[in-house]
């Protein structure tokens, strides 16, 4: 064992876990200790990087004791059983004002959970949720930690140490008590699939409405990188696109299998919208997308039914492509707005006071979400705090009303021309609701009353009322 003294720990060396203590090591003042269940991690990450002075530990004991009072130790191994494990034996060995951080992707409520259970010991437990794969732990990751406003004041320096940094500021903050990082971080991640959901539209609505190349799209999507659509994952799917396999020669996009996995961030997402009652309709089309492409059995069986009788043709190429452009930056707009819903539902529910402006900076480094347009929403948010509907703001609302023509023919074009588009066509429902004078919505009350006596209100007076439907159908007051 080691008698030097370390100001930060790390848990767990698979590579998230290896690349976030290296980019701790490589911070000025930073002495880190390192412990693996499996000792071969350690020894491997220590002799590969020497420059990084890590103080190993090969027991929870000898990694309390290479620490400096209070600990801070950052757990960085799978979600679930193993990380109650690790907590399990670290609070063995930690005292009071110690501080365990889960930097895994944990479920909030599991996170909520742990949080309750160690503060009784008196140690702080953080969940953060960390973004930005193996690169963003290495290079600087967005950082979304909860915990204790205590527990920020030893931990905000070190993180902000090891951040993405986004218009000189570090992508990192205080998101709020317990489980809201980590609930922070799963919306982050529904977004993500929606992001992604509704680029993969793009393409394909341009790839079959013009018979673009791969190749040919890619320069599309790195044109769109220099508007306002400008984004990581924009520049990705160009890069994707461009990509040749070498094995046939072939677009490598196209000998990949078309079915989407998922680690269930996206599915958490949404249903913790569900339970909400917040409508998340992007992120949820995202998710049953990924699950529609991972049943091959019934993709199969659906194979013969039938689409449209006659081939639509785009017959305006350079139109249609802006024409896509413009509805992908409105639907993006929806899918961000009920991302942002549904944090504002969660932090009310659970007793957060989450800054979301705050949210929308941290996210413009470091993670897949990465973009420009997270500034608008900084400045919608910075504007009117209480911003009601985040697509109802100036910015937004004119960007809207500038697109949304556009986005109407994308998704005239495909129905008509049977390609699927589902984040696109719900984004577009969702704005057509919201901006509604009048919903169905009365009707389905109306039926709720008949059948179940659930009772309705009227639009000219107040209180609950009920037809007698099987009776004299007169109306009495509920
Ligand atoms: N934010 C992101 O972009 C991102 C990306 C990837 C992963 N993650 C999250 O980051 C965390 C680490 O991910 P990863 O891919 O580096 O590793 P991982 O494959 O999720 O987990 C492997 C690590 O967990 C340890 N482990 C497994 N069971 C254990 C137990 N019962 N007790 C103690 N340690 C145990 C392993 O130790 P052994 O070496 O002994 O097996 C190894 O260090 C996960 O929660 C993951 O979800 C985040």
């Amino acid at each position: 064992m080691s008698d030097r003294t370390a100001n930060i720990g790390v848990v767990g060396l698979a590579v998230m876990g290896a690349n976030l203590a290296r980019n701790l090591a490589s911070r000025e003042g930073n002495t880190v200790a390192v412990l693996n269940r499996s000792r071969g991690r350690t020894d491997a990450l220590v002799s590969e990087h020497p420059e990084a002075g890590f103080v190993p530990a090969y027991s929870y004991e000898e990694f309390a004791a290479s620490l400096a009072k209070p600990r801070t130790a950052i757990i960085m191994v799978q979600a679930g059983a193993a990380t109650d494990a690790t907590i399990d034996a670290l609070v063995e060995v930690f005292e009071p004002g110690d501080i365990i951080v889960d930097g895994g992707n944990a479920y909030f409520p599991d996170t909520i959970r742990r949080e309750r259970a160690v503060r009784e010991t008196g140690i702080n437990f953080v969940g953060a949720g960390i973004s930005g794969g193996e690169e963003g732990a290495l290079n600087g990751p967005s950082i979304m930690p909860g915990g204790s406003d205590e527990s920020w004041v030893t931990l905000g320096p070190i993180l902000k140490s090891i951040a993405a940094v986004a218009e000189g500021e570090p992508c990192v903050t205080h998101v709020g008590h317990d489980g809201a990082g980590h609930f922070v971080k799963m919306v982050h991640n529904g977004i993500e699939y929606a992001d992604m959901q509704l680029i993969a539209e793009a393409y394909d609505l341009i790839r079959r409405g013009t018979g673009k190349s791969p190749a040919e799209i890619a320069e599309i999507f790195a044109e769109w990188n220099r508007g306002e659509l400008e984004s990581y994952l924009i520049e990705i799917t160009a890069e994707v696109l461009r990509q040749n396999d070498a094995a046939t020669g072939e677009p490598l996009v196209d000998v990949i299998l078309d079915q989407a996995g998922a680690k269930g961030t996206g599915a958490w997402t949404v249903q913790t919208a569900l339970s909400l009652g917040v409508p998340v309709s992007g992120i949820a089309e995202a998710t049953f997308a990924r699950s529609l492409s991972s049943h091959p059995e019934q993709r199969e069986a659906a194979r013969d039914l039938p689409g449209p009788s006659t081939a639509t043709p785009v017959d305006d190429e350079i139109a249609f492509v802006e024409d896509v452009r413009q509805a992908l930056y409105a639907s993006k707009i929806v899918a961000y707005s009920q991302g942002f819903d549904e944090i504002r539902a969660g932090a009310a529910e659970y007793g957060w006071n989450i800054d979301l402006g705050a949210i929308s900076k941290i996210w413009r480094g470091g993670c897949i979400i990465r973009a420009q347009f997270l500034n608008r929403i900084a400045e919608a948010y910075a504007e009117q705090p209480e911003l009601p509907l985040l697509m109802a703001a100036p910015y937004f609302a004119d960007a809207l009303g500038r697109g949304q023509e556009a986005w109407r023919r994308v998704v005239v074009h495909a129905t008509n021309a049977g390609i699927p588009a589902p984040a696109f066509s719900s984004s577009l429902a969702y704005y057509d609701g919201l901006r509604a004078e009048r919903l169905p919505a009365a009707l389905v009350q109306g039926q709720r009353d008949f059948f179940g006596a659930h009772t309705y209100r009227r639009v000219d007076r107040a209180g609950s009322f009920h037809t007698l439907w099987s009776g004299d159908r007169s109306e009495v007051e509920a």
